[in-house]
Parts: structure tokens; sequence; C-alpha cells
């Protein structure tokens, strides 16, 4: 099922209900202090106390979410047949990436979260027990390094904004270990920067290797075509609620989150899609569009005599999925 990049109103409402009684000032001065240290590297190991956490989940939560949702229905459209009934949520923080694929997999019956930050992990939990589908969720407290081989194999495995605090090791040990807990597909979304790129396909390569299929964004299992410095990334727009511009300190009703993932499968997909990798450029003459193909990049260009074909690459946005029509 496609679904909207906003949060669910069940978590929105959570997440309003904590806001009761909790300063604004407070919480944009936290989240300002977690994001200074998450741009130097630090990660979320500042995230200690309760006030943390949801100042942490009221600034960052939106733009995750959103993230995790596009990521998930560029999922969806290429295997719309793909029906997982249980989930594992590595790194799962305030639960962002559990509630987006509530939203998108209807058929999701049973949602392990693992977490080696308790304080996030009360917010969860706390979050999760107002969500119809979460309530039951189950909640792993520890390192997901060594937590990992003590799970069942899940038909879904999601890792939403964690691997960039692991060094490369580690990141190699956990993807190896999230691709033993796949059942079906494994979904790793990362920031839209050079360096979450080149952390996503290192991953990409690693599973490659060992078997997996590209579901998205790539069409192929190819090494990745473009060259430094361009990078691989999307966008997503999300609209800010007035307490999410509070915290933010910032004025535009708007947020773009630049983000990077994949899709990765144990079976071939049935479907392969060209991406749109850039806004594509709208001429007079014609259309012009960076689509990363089963052959590589290059600039596609549809002239506008040729109509049909002009009237669909009209709708192509950045990130979309192109499928071949013949
Ligand atoms: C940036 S947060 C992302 C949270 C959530 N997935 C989201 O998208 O909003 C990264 C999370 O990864 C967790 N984490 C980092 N390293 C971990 C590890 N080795 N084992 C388990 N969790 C880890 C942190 O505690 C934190 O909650």
């Amino acid at each position: 099922m496609m679904i909207s990049p906003t949060l669910p109103a069940e978590l929105k409402a959570a997440l309003d209900g904590k806001l009761q009684g909790f300063s604004r000032i407070d919480a944009a001065q936290r989240s300002q202090k977690i994001s200074t240290t998450y741009r130097a590297g630090g990660g979320s190991g500042t995230i200690k106390s309760d006030a943390d956490a949801l100042a942490y989940a009221l600034a960052r939560m939106p733009a995750t979410y959103a993230a995790v949702a596009a990521s998930l229905n560029a999922l969806t459209e290429i295997a719309p047949d793909f029906a997982p009934e249980t989930l594992l949520d590595v790194g799962a923080g305030p639960g962002t990436a559990s509630w987006a694929a509530a939203e998108a997999f209807p058929s999701l019956q049973d949602f392990t979260l693992l977490d080696a930050n308790a304080t996030l992990s009360r917010l969860a939990l706390e979050l999760a027990r107002d969500s119809t589908r979460l309530a039951e969720c189950r909640y792993l407290p520890g390192d997901a390094l060594g937590n990992l081989a003590e799970v069942s194999q899940a038909d879904l495995v999601i890792a939403s904004y964690i691997i960039g605090e692991l060094n490369e090791v580690d990141q190699r040990k956990l993807t190896n270990a999230m691709w033993a807990k796949t059942r079906h597909a494994l979904v790793v979304i990362e920031p839209g920067t050079p360096a979450g790129y080149a952390r996503i396909l290192a991953l990409r390569q690693q599973l490659i290797a060992a078997g997996a299929f590209v579901a998205a964004p790539c069409p192929h299992e190819k090494p990745c075509p473009l060259n430094a410095p361009d990078w691989c990334h999307f966008n997503q727009r999300l609209p800010r609620s007035q307490a999410h511009r509070q915290i933010k300190g910032a004025e535009v009703p708007f947020e773009d989150e630049r983000y990077i993932y994949v899709a990765l499968t144990r079976t071939p997909p049935a479907t392969r899609a060209a991406r749109v990798l850039a806004p594509p450029d709208v001429g007079k003459a014609e259309i012009t569009a960076k689509l990363c193909t089963e052959d590589g990049v290059a600039p596609t260009k549809v002239p506008r005599r040729d109509k049909a074909a002009y009237a669909s690459a009209r709708r192509w946005r950045w990130g979309d999925a192109v499928i071949a029509e013949s």
C-alpha cells in the first residue's frame, strides 16, 4: 500500500500527548544539542533522559518517518504482492520505522524492535501503547550486534538511520547479521549525504555478493554507475507542524529530508524499473531526465512531438520508478 509521508494520526496524537507540560524552549535546546553531537559524528549517545528522547522524537521522527515511508513505497511498487507478517526493526529508536511499516503493510502482525538506548526504547513503548497495531510489540534492549543472534527471522527487516552510528567493521557484521534474519526483504535507510550513500553502497555490494537482489532504487545488481562527486540520494518533502517548527526554530511550514535507501530481497523482483535520479528538466521541446537503467545512467530525452511519452514523462518526479512502456 502506498502511504503518506506524514505521521499517522495515532502517532501524532501520542506525541502531542507527551508534549503536554513539556517546555518547547527546553525541547528546542535539547534537540539543538542532540543535532550538534550528531553532526560531529557522536550518534545518538547524548540521548540520556526522557526529555532528551522526547526532544529527539519531536525534532527528527517526522523526517525519518517520511524517509522510511518513501523507501517502503518504493519497495511496494516493485513488489506489490509482498505481504510480510513479521517485522524486525533494528536500531528502532522511538519506533519510527515500525510505525511506517505498520501503515505500509496491513499484513504485519508481529513487531520486534531492537535498540541499545534504554531511554529511546521506553519512549517507543509508551508511544506504541496508543497504537492499534503496535501495542503488543516486543522491545529487545541491548547491542544489535549481540542481540540479533537470539531473535527469529522476520519477513521484513528494517534498519533506519542506524548503520552510520557504527564503525566500518561493525557495519559489515551488522549487515551480515541482518541478512541472516531476513526471510524476504531488508530495507536500509540512511541520510542522503555522500557518506550515507557510501555506506549503503558498501552494504548493497556485500549482500549482492551473498546472493541478494535489489528491488529498489536500482534496477540491477551491477556496480553503481555513478561517479564521484555524484551520489545517489532522494528527497522527501514533509509538512512541519507548529510544534515541530518551534522545536526546530524554523519558519517554513515544510521540511525537505534527503535520504538514501536500498531494498534487498531474497528472490529477484518481478519488474525492473528505471529510477529518476534528479528533478527532470522540462523544456519547451523536450523533457530531459537522469534515469538509472539496467544499462547505466544516461540523460533520457523525451521530445514533445512524442505526445504520449511526453505526457507520461511530465509526471516523473525525482525518486520515481519508471516502468518501461513498450
Ligand atoms: C538515529 S537513531 C534512528 C532511530 C529510528 N530507527 C529512526 O529512524 O527514527 C539510531 C538508533 O540506533 C541505535 N543504535 C545505534 N547503535 C546500535 C547498536 N549497536 N545496537 C542497537 N541499537 C543501536 C541508537 O540507540 C538509536 O536509537
